[in-house]
Protein backbone atom coordinates (compact mmCIF):
# COMPACT_ATOMS: atom_id res chain seq x y z
CA UNK A 1 0.00 0.00 0.00
CA UNK A 2 2.99 2.75 0.69
CA UNK A 3 4.55 1.75 -1.91
CA UNK A 4 1.59 2.27 -4.53
CA UNK A 5 0.99 5.89 -2.27
CA UNK A 6 4.40 6.27 -3.06
CA UNK A 7 4.63 5.27 -6.73
CA UNK A 8 1.37 7.80 -7.60
CA UNK A 9 3.30 10.50 -5.88
CA UNK A 10 6.02 9.87 -8.20
CA UNK A 11 3.91 9.69 -10.85
CA UNK A 12 2.08 13.25 -9.70
CA UNK A 13 4.88 14.99 -8.68
CA UNK A 14 7.36 14.03 -11.72
CA UNK A 15 5.65 15.81 -14.73
CA UNK A 16 5.30 19.01 -12.41
CA UNK A 17 9.13 19.11 -11.30
CA UNK A 18 10.10 18.38 -14.91
CA UNK A 19 7.98 21.57 -16.49
CA UNK A 20 9.39 23.46 -13.01
CA UNK A 21 12.99 23.08 -14.28
CA UNK A 22 12.26 23.62 -17.94
CA UNK A 23 10.52 27.00 -16.88
CA UNK A 24 11.76 29.92 -18.49
CA UNK A 25 12.12 33.26 -16.93
CA UNK A 26 9.81 35.75 -18.35
CA UNK A 27 10.21 39.49 -17.89
CA UNK A 28 6.64 41.32 -17.18
CA UNK A 29 5.76 43.65 -20.09
CA UNK A 30 4.63 46.73 -19.36
CA UNK A 31 0.67 47.35 -19.25
CA UNK A 32 0.02 49.67 -22.44
CA UNK A 33 -4.22 48.81 -22.99
CA UNK A 34 -4.98 51.90 -21.93
CA UNK A 35 -2.88 54.24 -23.94
CA UNK A 36 -4.18 54.79 -27.32
CA UNK A 37 -0.84 56.71 -28.51
CA UNK A 38 1.09 53.35 -27.30
CA UNK A 39 -1.04 51.15 -29.08
CA UNK A 40 -1.13 53.26 -32.43
CA UNK A 41 3.04 52.95 -32.26
CA UNK A 42 2.66 49.30 -31.65
CA UNK A 43 0.07 49.38 -34.97
CA UNK A 44 2.96 51.48 -36.82
CA UNK A 45 6.04 49.36 -35.90
CA UNK A 46 3.69 46.05 -36.77
CA UNK A 47 2.77 46.97 -40.35
CA UNK A 48 6.61 48.28 -40.44
CA UNK A 49 8.44 45.32 -39.07
CA UNK A 50 6.21 42.37 -39.23
CA UNK A 51 3.57 42.18 -41.69
CA UNK A 52 5.95 41.61 -44.62
CA UNK A 53 6.28 38.01 -42.89
CA UNK A 54 3.38 37.52 -41.21
CA UNK A 55 -0.30 38.14 -41.37
CA UNK A 56 -2.95 39.20 -39.00
CA UNK A 57 -5.54 38.02 -41.21
CA UNK A 58 -8.56 38.01 -38.10
CA UNK A 59 -8.13 41.81 -38.27
CA UNK A 60 -9.05 44.29 -41.00
CA UNK A 61 -7.77 48.13 -41.06
CA UNK A 62 -10.61 49.57 -40.68
CA UNK A 63 -10.34 47.66 -37.48
CA UNK A 64 -7.52 50.40 -36.20
CA UNK A 65 -9.92 53.06 -36.20
CA UNK A 66 -10.70 51.77 -32.44
CA UNK A 67 -7.31 52.67 -31.40
CA UNK A 68 -8.73 56.94 -32.12
CA UNK A 69 -6.99 56.81 -35.90
CA UNK A 70 -8.90 58.37 -38.57
CA UNK A 71 -9.30 56.63 -41.89
CA UNK A 72 -7.47 59.27 -43.99
CA UNK A 73 -4.54 58.03 -41.10
CA UNK A 74 -4.60 54.68 -41.78
CA UNK A 75 -4.92 54.65 -45.50
CA UNK A 76 -1.70 57.18 -45.26
CA UNK A 77 0.45 55.71 -42.40
CA UNK A 78 -0.84 51.87 -42.11
CA UNK A 79 -1.84 50.61 -45.51
CA UNK A 80 0.94 48.82 -47.68
CA UNK A 81 -0.12 46.34 -49.34
CA UNK A 82 -4.03 46.62 -50.35
CA UNK A 83 -6.29 49.95 -50.83
CA UNK A 84 -9.20 48.66 -49.41
CA UNK A 85 -9.95 49.88 -45.53
CA UNK A 86 -12.07 46.80 -45.08
CA UNK A 87 -9.65 44.15 -46.04
CA UNK A 88 -7.73 42.05 -43.76
CA UNK A 89 -4.58 42.26 -42.78
CA UNK A 90 -3.09 39.70 -44.80
CA UNK A 91 1.15 39.47 -45.57
CA UNK A 92 2.39 39.43 -49.10
CA UNK A 93 5.00 36.65 -48.74
CA UNK A 94 3.67 33.96 -50.33
CA UNK A 95 3.67 30.66 -48.02
CA UNK A 96 6.12 28.55 -50.27
CA UNK A 97 8.30 31.20 -50.46
CA UNK A 98 8.73 31.86 -46.93
CA UNK A 99 9.04 27.94 -47.03
CA UNK A 100 12.17 28.22 -48.87
CA UNK A 101 13.95 31.22 -47.39
CA UNK A 102 12.94 30.51 -43.12
CA UNK A 103 12.12 27.23 -43.25
CA UNK A 104 9.31 27.61 -41.86
CA UNK A 105 6.14 29.53 -42.87
CA UNK A 106 6.14 32.74 -40.09
CA UNK A 107 2.90 32.19 -38.03
CA UNK A 108 -0.72 34.44 -38.27
CA UNK A 109 0.21 37.04 -35.14
CA UNK A 110 -3.46 37.58 -34.81
CA UNK A 111 -4.14 35.57 -31.62
CA UNK A 112 -0.41 34.96 -30.81
CA UNK A 113 -0.51 37.09 -27.13
CA UNK A 114 -3.53 34.69 -26.54
CA UNK A 115 -1.49 31.33 -28.01
CA UNK A 116 1.63 32.47 -25.81
CA UNK A 117 0.40 32.46 -22.54
CA UNK A 118 1.42 30.10 -20.51
CA UNK A 119 2.15 28.94 -16.31
CA UNK A 120 5.29 31.26 -16.99
CA UNK A 121 3.38 34.36 -17.66
CA UNK A 122 0.79 35.50 -19.76
CA UNK A 123 1.32 36.14 -23.40
CA UNK A 124 2.72 39.65 -23.94
CA UNK A 125 5.27 38.81 -20.74
CA UNK A 126 6.69 35.61 -23.83
CA UNK A 127 6.47 38.46 -26.88
CA UNK A 128 7.94 40.84 -24.56
CA UNK A 129 10.99 38.57 -23.86
CA UNK A 130 10.79 37.30 -26.91
CA UNK A 131 11.47 40.16 -28.74
CA UNK A 132 14.44 41.40 -26.61
CA UNK A 133 15.87 38.27 -26.66
CA UNK A 134 17.42 37.50 -29.99
CA UNK A 135 21.65 36.90 -30.11
CA UNK A 136 24.48 36.49 -32.76
CA UNK A 137 24.30 32.94 -33.60
CA UNK A 138 26.72 32.30 -36.65
CA UNK A 139 25.44 29.03 -36.33
CA UNK A 140 22.25 29.68 -37.55
CA UNK A 141 21.16 29.85 -41.33
CA UNK A 142 19.88 33.67 -40.13
CA UNK A 143 22.91 34.67 -38.32
CA UNK A 144 20.38 35.01 -35.13
CA UNK A 145 19.20 32.77 -31.94
CA UNK A 146 16.79 33.56 -29.26
CA UNK A 147 17.06 32.54 -25.61
CA UNK A 148 13.32 31.69 -25.38
CA UNK A 149 12.91 30.21 -28.57
CA UNK A 150 15.97 28.23 -29.44
CA UNK A 151 16.98 27.68 -33.16
CA UNK A 152 14.57 30.32 -34.10
CA UNK A 153 13.75 30.85 -37.70
CA UNK A 154 13.33 34.22 -37.48
CA UNK A 155 15.86 36.92 -38.20
CA UNK A 156 17.03 39.58 -35.43
CA UNK A 157 14.18 42.35 -37.66
CA UNK A 158 14.51 44.97 -35.22
CA UNK A 159 18.17 44.52 -34.72
CA UNK A 160 18.99 48.04 -36.13
CA UNK A 161 16.37 49.56 -33.00
CA UNK A 162 17.98 47.64 -30.67
CA UNK A 163 21.78 46.80 -31.62
CA UNK A 164 23.41 43.19 -31.48
CA UNK A 165 23.07 41.07 -28.48
CA UNK A 166 25.69 37.97 -27.95
CA UNK A 167 24.97 35.34 -25.13
CA UNK A 168 28.04 35.23 -22.54
CA UNK A 169 28.30 32.07 -20.35
CA UNK A 170 29.11 32.50 -16.79
CA UNK A 171 30.44 30.09 -14.74
CA UNK A 172 30.29 30.76 -10.76
CA UNK A 173 30.58 28.31 -7.51
CA UNK A 174 27.28 28.26 -5.99
CA UNK A 175 27.23 25.20 -2.32
CA UNK A 176 30.50 23.93 -4.43
CA UNK A 177 29.09 23.28 -7.06
CA UNK A 178 30.22 24.67 -10.67
CA UNK A 179 26.83 26.43 -12.03
CA UNK A 180 26.52 28.07 -16.10
CA UNK A 181 24.77 31.05 -15.98
CA UNK A 182 24.09 32.82 -19.58
CA UNK A 183 23.59 36.05 -19.88
CA UNK A 184 22.59 38.54 -22.93
CA UNK A 185 25.03 41.43 -23.83
CA UNK A 186 24.62 44.19 -26.02
CA UNK A 187 27.78 44.44 -28.43
CA UNK A 188 29.17 47.80 -29.09
CA UNK A 189 27.41 47.87 -32.35
CA UNK A 190 24.75 49.06 -30.75
CA UNK A 191 21.32 50.08 -32.29
CA UNK A 192 19.62 53.61 -32.99
CA UNK A 193 17.86 53.42 -29.81
CA UNK A 194 19.25 53.54 -26.16
CA UNK A 195 18.47 50.07 -24.07
CA UNK A 196 15.28 52.16 -22.33
CA UNK A 197 13.71 53.30 -25.54
CA UNK A 198 14.16 49.80 -27.73
CA UNK A 199 12.26 48.12 -24.52
CA UNK A 200 9.57 50.90 -24.45
CA UNK A 201 8.84 50.33 -28.54
CA UNK A 202 8.52 46.70 -27.80
CA UNK A 203 6.50 47.29 -24.73
CA UNK A 204 4.39 49.35 -27.35
CA UNK A 205 4.71 46.43 -30.11
CA UNK A 206 3.75 44.10 -27.75
CA UNK A 207 0.65 46.01 -26.27
CA UNK A 208 -1.00 45.78 -30.09
CA UNK A 209 -0.08 42.07 -30.76
CA UNK A 210 -1.95 41.69 -27.65
CA UNK A 211 -5.25 44.06 -28.22
CA UNK A 212 -5.20 42.42 -31.55
CA UNK A 213 -5.39 39.26 -30.26
CA UNK A 214 -9.23 40.50 -28.34
CA UNK A 215 -9.84 43.76 -29.90
CA UNK A 216 -13.25 43.40 -28.19
CA UNK A 217 -11.25 43.68 -24.28
CA UNK A 218 -11.85 47.16 -23.73
CA UNK A 219 -15.53 47.34 -24.36
CA UNK A 220 -15.99 44.19 -22.54
CA UNK A 221 -14.76 45.84 -19.30
CA UNK A 222 -16.03 48.73 -19.94
CA UNK A 223 -19.80 47.39 -20.10
CA UNK A 224 -19.17 45.22 -17.08
CA UNK A 225 -18.66 48.26 -15.10
CA UNK A 226 -21.47 49.68 -16.29
CA UNK A 227 -23.54 46.64 -15.54
CA UNK A 228 -22.12 47.13 -12.21
CA UNK A 229 -23.16 50.55 -11.86
CA UNK A 230 -25.96 49.78 -13.18
CA UNK A 231 -27.15 46.81 -10.81
CA UNK A 232 -25.96 49.63 -7.49
CA UNK A 233 -28.16 52.25 -8.85
CA UNK A 234 -30.99 49.40 -9.05
CA UNK A 235 -30.42 48.43 -5.44
CA UNK A 236 -30.63 52.13 -4.07
CA UNK A 237 -34.58 52.06 -5.88
CA UNK A 238 -35.33 48.43 -4.89
CA UNK A 239 -34.16 48.49 -1.04
CA UNK A 240 -36.83 52.23 -0.68
CA UNK A 241 -39.58 50.24 -2.68
CA UNK A 242 -39.27 47.40 -0.47
CA UNK A 243 -39.25 49.75 2.56
CA UNK A 244 -42.47 51.21 1.17
CA UNK A 245 -44.25 48.25 0.78
CA UNK A 246 -43.44 46.89 4.17
CA UNK A 247 -43.45 49.60 6.10
CA UNK A 248 -47.45 48.98 7.30
CA UNK A 249 -46.20 45.02 7.90
CA UNK A 250 -43.78 45.77 10.70
C1 LIG B 1 11.70 38.05 -42.44
C2 LIG B 1 10.44 37.49 -42.04
C3 LIG B 1 9.94 37.82 -40.65
C4 LIG B 1 9.67 39.07 -40.15
C5 LIG B 1 9.81 40.41 -40.84
C6 LIG B 1 9.16 38.86 -38.82
N1 LIG B 1 9.13 37.53 -38.52
FE1 LIG B 1 8.39 36.69 -36.82
N2 LIG B 1 8.81 34.86 -37.54
C7 LIG B 1 9.34 34.58 -38.78
C8 LIG B 1 9.49 33.15 -38.92
C9 LIG B 1 10.05 32.43 -40.14
C10 LIG B 1 9.00 32.57 -37.73
C11 LIG B 1 8.90 31.09 -37.38
C12 LIG B 1 10.03 30.73 -36.52
C13 LIG B 1 10.11 29.26 -36.18
O1 LIG B 1 9.07 28.60 -36.06
O2 LIG B 1 11.24 28.80 -36.06
C14 LIG B 1 8.60 33.68 -36.87
C15 LIG B 1 8.10 33.53 -35.59
C16 LIG B 1 7.60 34.54 -34.82
C17 LIG B 1 6.97 34.37 -33.53
C18 LIG B 1 6.81 33.07 -32.79
C19 LIG B 1 5.54 32.43 -33.21
C20 LIG B 1 5.27 31.18 -32.43
O3 LIG B 1 5.59 30.11 -32.94
O4 LIG B 1 4.79 31.28 -31.31
C21 LIG B 1 6.59 35.61 -33.10
C22 LIG B 1 5.88 35.96 -31.82
C23 LIG B 1 6.99 36.54 -34.12
N3 LIG B 1 7.59 35.88 -35.14
C24 LIG B 1 6.78 37.91 -34.02
C25 LIG B 1 7.23 38.82 -34.97
C26 LIG B 1 7.08 40.25 -34.82
C27 LIG B 1 6.40 40.94 -33.65
C28 LIG B 1 7.65 40.81 -35.91
C29 LIG B 1 7.82 42.28 -36.20
C30 LIG B 1 8.65 42.98 -35.27
C31 LIG B 1 8.15 39.73 -36.75
N4 LIG B 1 7.87 38.54 -36.13
C32 LIG B 1 8.78 39.90 -37.98
C33 LIG B 1 9.70 35.49 -39.73
C34 LIG B 1 9.59 36.86 -39.62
Amino acid sequence: MRNLKTLLAALLIAPALALASEGVHLDRAPDVSGDKAALQNGAKLFVNYCLSCHGASALRYNRLLDLGLTEQQVIDNLMFTTDRIGDQMTVALRPADAKKWFGVVPPDLSIIARARASADGSGADWLYTYLRSFYRDETRPTGWNNVIFPNVGMPHILFELQGEQVLKTEKSQHDGKEVEEHKLALTPNTGSLSAEEYDKQVADLVGFLVWMSDPEAGFRKQLGVGVLLFLAVLFVFAYALKKEFWKDVH
